[in-house]
């Protein structure tokens, strides 16, 4: 679980490879995406768009991205769920080269559909739509890792 907000990064000033002395926290946050097998970022919308602290760790890495499977999952007070910030997101992912995976999980009302703990208060329907998203994720991860064998 990488936490954007526990990370506390600069804005973007350069990317980590031309960095002379690139910082902890960034060395950190680098291993952590290439080392896993899928990412699945969970991001608000903001003006139908992602928030500065999101783009800015899309930028910084570049090979870490490669043929990454990424999922997004949005989220809103509003009733849409954050669907508008996915198509932006989506191409910024993809002009770096990550393979995004086409399902979508957006959450809607997320004060009213979570609790403070994270447990949703339709636990079943959530389950199921949860499983159909990571299922796609996991199909993505398999297949990436059938071919890098
Ligand atoms: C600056 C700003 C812009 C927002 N723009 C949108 C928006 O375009 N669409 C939407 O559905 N929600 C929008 N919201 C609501 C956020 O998606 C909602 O607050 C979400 O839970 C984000 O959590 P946070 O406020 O803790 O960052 C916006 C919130 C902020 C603070």
């Amino acid at each position: 679980m990488l936490d954007l907000n526990e990370y506390k990064f600069p804005v973007f000033d350069e990317r980590l490879r031309l960095q002379e002395n690139p910082s902890k926290a960034v060395l950190d946050f680098a291993a952590k995406i290439k080392a896993a097998d899928g990412v699945l970022i969970v991001t608000p919308e903001y003006n139908g768009g992602y928030p500065a602290s999101l783009k800015n760790v899309i930028d910084v890495l570049y090979d870490e991205w490669h043929r990454k499977p990424v999922a997004i999952s949005t989220v809103s007070d509003g009733i849409f769920g954050g669907t508008q910030v996915i198509t932006s997101l989506q191409f910024s992912l993809w002009k770096i080269r990550a393979w995004t995976v086409p399902a979508m999980f957006p959450v809607p009302k997320v004060k009213d559909s979570f609790d403070e703990t994270g447990k949703p208060t339709d636990k079943t329907g959530t389950d199921k739509r949860a499983a159909g998203f990571i299922g796609e994720l996991l199909w993505c991860v398999e297949a990436r890792n059938k071919m890098s064998t």
